[in-house]
């Protein structure tokens, strides 16, 4: 299980982080790196976690012109990201140039690129500020159902989903993607700034296979213990 937690990298100060990771040792395999930690230390931040052996989620939430995605993806598979982002609001002309960067990427290198994963509607928004930003009147599941059915189009490996979109999108496309999921909280955590919180266990049978998790870990006063503690509340799920 501890392969299907993904710690948030989101602290300030390099060297926070450096003791995070240090103190988790062998117990978390993933971490994500986000746009404000990796504008503030890029390569110095991914190099320690490669150094480290540790799988690296690059969550920059790509959106531009296609062949700015594709160049960008490609630098992410030189970096040696093991997961990234982009937005689906992008279009599926958008999504398949991500893919084409991996498969360029593969095919020169002949090692596996980074799963692509694709966001659908970011939580911060609700049917009116969609309604109001981009002129759309639509109910935000439904947005989301068919922002996955473009995702599926372009061959994107999985989403970014909360929990209830889970549930939703494992009825609609099955096994097809790969969902990972934020805004998890373990029984009795504080939810921090987070609105709609699920345990551990819930999200894992709601059908996401990973969660990330930052602020309950690297927050915590034993970041150990509290991984671990994680780990025994999706084990209940077996
Ligand atoms: O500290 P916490 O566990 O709330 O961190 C959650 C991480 O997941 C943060 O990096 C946050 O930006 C990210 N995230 C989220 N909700 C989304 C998408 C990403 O919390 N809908």
């Amino acid at each position: 299980m501890k392969n299907r937690i993904i710690v948030a990298l989101d602290m300030k100060g390099l060297d926070n982080i450096f003791k995070i990771v240090d103190k988790l040792g062998d117990n978390a395999v993933w971490y994500k790196v986000g746009a404000v930690n990796f504008t503030a230390y890029s390569y110095k931040l991914t190099d320690f976690i490669h150094e480290k052996n540790k799988k690296l989620f690059l969550d920059l939430k790509y959106h531009d012109i296609p062949n700015t995605v594709k160049e960008a993806v490609y630098s992410a598979c030189e970096i040696g990201v093991d997961m990234l982002t982009i937005h689906s609001v992008g279009g599926i002309d958008m999504m398949m140039a991500a893919k084409d960067a991996v498969k360029r990427f593969e095919d020169e290198y002949s090692k596996k690129g980074p799963t692509i994963l694709a966001v659908t509607v970011l939580t911060s928004s609700t049917k009116e500020t969609i309604k109001r930003d981009m002129f759309l009147d639509i109910d935000v599941e439904d947005m989301v159902l068919k922002l996955a059915d473009n995702a599926k189009k372009a061959n994107i490996d999985g989403l970014v989903a909360s929990p209830k979109e889970t549930q939703l999108l494992r009825k609609e496309f099955g096994d097809y993607f790969t969902i990972v999921t934020p805004g998890i909280r373990p029984k009795n955590a504080s939810k921090d700034d987070q609105k709609r919180v699920t345990t551990p266990k819930d999200a894992i049978k709601m059908g996401s296979d990973y969660i990330v998790v930052g602020r309950p870990i690297y927050a915590s006063d034993n970041p150990v213990e509290s991984f671990n503690m994680i780990v025994k509340e999706m084990e209940e799920t077996c």
